[in-house]
């Protein structure tokens, strides 16, 4: 092969958006296939930008920071496949995608059991009082130790666990709180197959019954403009003043103000929350408070899976400019058009 062929060959690379930074090794088996766009600098583009940085591009790798809409495709007239670094894709408007042929792809299942365990982890961290106790003992509180005058917190073992949002990761939360001896109880769009509720033992009930009943209520539902504040201040006055609110979903599902107001005259006992409204703001009523603890949306965020929703992603993006259907597809209408 001659110097020539190879630069020509080097010229015809498609054209790829990488819009986040990804490990360095998955970009450099990027770039040996296409000519990279990349981001390491892990700047977040405004909508202006993306619209700008989709031009010309055939296909682009995003996360949920990226709002890929009809605005941001408008002149994309190259591109074949978006494909999101998440399970959730409330960033993509699928019927503006669907409209203007772009396939759009997610990370299921690689990160399921990463953020089950997280899931169990913020509630624990939350009925426990476990970073309020860490702030008591950094702040020199410990000498203030007493039986009745410690952070108290509410037990989880033998405790009913309410999720709503019973998809892989809901499940996957249900079987680790049987390990606890928890009650399980589950509220869905649609209820699950006798098989699978046996699977994690856990009963359907309505979304009233379950704010009534739960001591620990878990949020693990897709954000649609159907769940927006799925959780505000009517829903949280059915809650015990003794239970605890877990969103491990996405910010919008639960009205963040309600929340803190909620919280503020301990309307119920603590909150985690893991992802928020307008994140990465948080809001700053919540920020005044004790009992709630705030974590920076890192759900699936070990190594181990980080690496393999980027690699599912890699996959998604090359099966799709190879002409293949892509594991993890979501408007396959653009394959039928
Ligand atoms: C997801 O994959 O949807 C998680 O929330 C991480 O973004």
């Amino acid at each position: 092969m001659t110097t020539e062929t190879n630069t020509q060959t080097a010229a015809k690379k498609p054209k790829i958006l990488v819009a986040r930074a990804i490990f360095p090794e998955a970009l450099a088996k990027l770039e040996e296939s296409f000519e990279v766009r990349s981001n390491q600098e892990d700047r977040i583009f405004s909508p202006e930008e993306l619209q700008k940085e989709l031009a010309g591009v055939v296909g682009a790798l995003v996360a949920g920071s990226e709002r890929i809409d009809a605005s941001a495709l408008a002149q994309a007239k190259d591109l074949k496949i978006v494909a999101n670094i998440s399970v959730g894709y409330n960033n993509f408007d699928v019927s503006a995608m669907t409209a203007a042929g772009v396939l759009a792809t997610n990370t299921p299942d690689v990160l399921t059991d990463t953020t089950a365990d997280f899931g169990f982890a913020l509630l624990m961290a939350t009925a426990r009082r476990m970073t309020e106790s860490e702030h008591w003992v950094r702040a020199g509180h410990w000498d203030k130790w007493s039986i009745v005058n410690n952070p108290l917190g509410m037990d989880l073992h033998h405790s009913t666990i309410g999720i709503i949002g019973m998809g892989r990761i809901g499940q996957g939360i249900a079987q680790r709180a049987l390990g606890f001896g928890m009650q399980v109880i589950y509220h869905n769009r649609s209820r699950l197959l006798e098989a699978d509720e046996k699977a994690c033992g856990a009963s359907y009930v309505s979304k009233e019954a379950l704010l009534r009943t739960a001591d620990h209520v878990v949020l693990v539902l897709p954000y649609t403009p159907e769940s927006h504040h799925t959780i505000g201040a009517q829903e949280i006055a059915l809650m015990k003043p003794s239970a605890t609110l877990i969103n491990l979903a996405r910010g919008g599902i639960v009205d963040d103000l309600a929340l803190a107001q909620a919280l503020k005259e301990k309307k119920i006992f603590a909150a985690g929350l893991d992802v928020f409204e307008g994140e990465p703001e948080v809001n700053p009523e919540l920020l005044k408070l004790s009992n709630v603890v705030l974590t920076p949306h890192i759900a699936s965020a070990t190594e181990k899976t980080r690496r393999a929703m980027v690699d599912l992603a890699i996959d998604n993006l090359c099966k799709a400019l190879e002409g293949k259907r892509p594991p993890s597809l979501i408007n396959a209408e653009v394959l039928k058009a």
